[in-house]
């Protein structure tokens, strides 16, 4: 069911118009919503593909006991500030034939989480589970593009691509627009892949990494699926009437994920032009899966949720079924509906193999 939050409504335009369109929303409110949530929220991008990338390549057959190949690649960009390099790794099914959809997963937890011949199997990266169910596994490690802690944007690629040395812009982009930002570079590597299906890509992440996921689907609509698992405060989470997490604790904890201007809105969630059902709307009409857990409070589980439905107004313009009357799930009873999903799995704030396989589920209707 929906519940009132004072939302925005994501179908009025600033200057007045009601959208009734699919036509009207792509053309006009789409891009409006962008608009703010970069201005507001995640910050402008001051680069986009650089001129300068380039893709270096090392594969090696027979991993995963014999049923993948795995391929490493290097992504490498300069600037005026210096070089940067996001590594790749991908798992692609040893079947030798047509093109595979993949999972991306923007992965915020470090080297124990990126290859399994190296490390002991991860239960957050089960890539066989993947490879295994006829998808490519693709990861890469966000700290590659921009490390995850405030040094006033001086590494990553904020040094690299905006070096100057004045006052950054309020409006600037943050740690977590930068790691968006290298999931779309992944997605120039992959259309140039023959392995890879790059009209059947999913961008998944966890809680930061789920943040940034959004906002990847959101700029990039290369992406034909996007996933956030327990992504929860400027992730899925409606921040109006929001438990745990708040845009206040957000921006004291980690002043370097968004923007300057967002620190404007501490405490005065009712003052911003957007709601984070308005993140999830940019994903419309492609596919969407949320996924939440029983003790994530934090993150917040009904947020999440309400958030998604409060996004079916979007997708109720491109014919999609309307979520409104859906009631808030029990947990490991999975929603799948056209092209929008949800899960609440029991537990803790975290990416487990259940999520995995309700997202491949999910993929193996939508993409
Ligand atoms: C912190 C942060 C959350 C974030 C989480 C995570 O708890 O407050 O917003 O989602 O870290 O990335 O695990």
């Amino acid at each position: 069911m929906l519940d009132q939050r004072n939302l925005p409504d994501m179908l009025l335009t600033l200057d007045g118009e009601r959208i009734e369109t699919a036509d009207r929303w792509l053309q006009r409110r789409r891009p409006e919503i962008l608009d703010l949530f970069r201005e507001h929220v995640y910050g402008r991008e001051t680069v986009g593909r650089p001129s300068t990338l380039e893709f270096d390549t090392k594969v090696t057959p027979n991993m995963l006991g014999g049923i993948a190949v795995r391929k490493q690649v290097d992504i490498r960009y300069e600037g005026a500030g210096g070089t940067g390099k996001i590594r790749l790794l991908m798992f692609l099914p040893d079947n030798g034939q047509e093109p595979c959809p993949a999972f991306l997963l923007l992965n915020n937890r470090g080297a124990a989480h990126m290859d399994p011949e190296q490390q002991a199997p991860s239960p957050f990266w089960p890539a066989e589970q993947i490879v295994a169910r006829g998808y490519a596994a693709v990861v890469l490690d966000v700290e590659d593009a921009d490390p995850d802690f405030h040094d006033g944007f001086r590494n990553g690629v904020h040094g690299i691509f905006d070096p100057s040395t004045g006052e950054r812009p309020a409006n600037a982009w943050g740690t977590i627009a930068a790691w968006a930002w290298s999931a779309s570079r992944a997605m120039d590597y992959l259309e140039t892949d023959p392995d890879i299906d790059a009209a059947r890509v999913a961008v998944v992440g966890h809680s930061r990494g789920g943040k940034a996921a959004l906002w990847a689907g959101a700029v990039d609509e290369r992406f034909a699926l996007v996933v956030s698992n327990n992504s929860g405060c400027t992730g899925a989470a409606l921040s109006r009437g929001k438990k745990g997490e708040t845009i206040r604790n957000i921006n004291d904890q980690f002043p370097h994920w968004f923007n300057g201007t967002y620190k404007t809105y501490n405490d005065r969630e009712e003052h911003l032009p957007v709601d984070q059902h308005m993140l999830l709307s940019l994903i419309a009409p492609r596919p969407l899966y949320v996924a939440s857990a029983t003790n994530d409070e934090w993150a917040d589980p009904r947020s999440e949720f309400q958030s998604l439905v409060h996004a079916t107004a979007a997708y109720r313009l491109f014919g999609c079924k309307d979520l409104t009357e859906m009631n808030f799930p029990h947990p490991e009873e999975p929603l799948l509906r056209e092209r929008m999903g949800y899960h609440l799995r029991s537990g803790e704030h975290d990416l487990k193999p259940y999520d995995w396989d309700r997202f491949m589920d999910f993929a193996d209707q939508n993409i």
